[in-house]
């Protein structure tokens, strides 16, 4: 199974969350409006909102990262135009959010969000830091894996995949709830990105690869 349960105990935010009654379905189908509706054009985006590092007068702390992949269908074709966005804690593992007020510091030069079109190949392209790991208070002596939230949109505005992604190695995943939610090894593993040489620019940053396969989802599942 790839998709994780809408209710997992160990994550204890899915226990008020997931729904305890049947979902509703509703009656407009998705073949209405929305899949014509245009979705996002170039003109909404900003040059450096896809450089989580330049977004400031100075340059934020931490290792600089490139963070690129492809979205795909399920036969492998390129989504182009789909809007990507991601966000993010800094490198000592603070978001730049109210809602986080562990003692980490915050970072001036880094806000932590970022978004891009993919192009005609479906690929994204990010410059950012990588994030630290950070505590949560879902149990006693709980971190979270470094990792980056990513939203996708597909071919229509009703169509998005919020997931996240995680670096190689990280010895915090057996521990993780959020991680061990998704039943699957090999769906686990594919939120792991790929350190990749290739994409790795020398004296500037380590590169890595994360492509994103766009199919349906659970409720379109039934
Ligand atoms: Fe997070």
């Amino acid at each position: 199974m790839t998709h994780p349960p809408y209710l997992h105990p160990d994550y204890k935010s899915t226990v008020l969350r997931a729904p305890s009654k049947p979902l509703v379905m509703p009656k407009l189908g998705p073949e209405s409006v929305e899949l014509t509706s245009p979705v996002f054009g170039h003109q909404e985006l900003g040059p450096l909102d896809a450089d989580l590092t330049r977004q400031h007068p100075g340059e934020p702390l931490g290792e600089r990262i490139i963070v690129t992949g492809r979205v795909l269908d399920t036969s492998g074709r390129p989504i182009r135009g789909a809007l990507v966005e991601i966000w993010q804690a800094n490198s000592a593992g603070r978001y730049a959010h109210g809602g986080d007020q562990h003692p980490a510091p915050l970072d001036p030069n880094f806000t932590g969000a970022g978004r891009c079109l993919t192009d005609d190949d479906g690929r994204y392209h990010f410059v950012t830091i990588r994030p630290g790991a950070y505590p949560w208070r879902n149990h006693l002596n709980a971190w979270r894996p470094a990792h980056i939230h990513f939203s996708v949109f597909g071919t229509a505005f009703t169509q998005r995949l919020i997931t996240q992604m995680y670096f190689p190695g990280d010895p915090l995943f057996p521990y993780d709830p959020i991680f061990q939610s998704i039943p699957d090894e090999k769906a686990r593993q594919r939120l792991i990105a790929r350190f990749d040489l290739d994409t790795t620019k020398p004296e500037w940053a380590l590169g890595y690869q994360f492509d994103i396969v766009l199919g349906k989802t659970p409720m379109e599942e039934s």
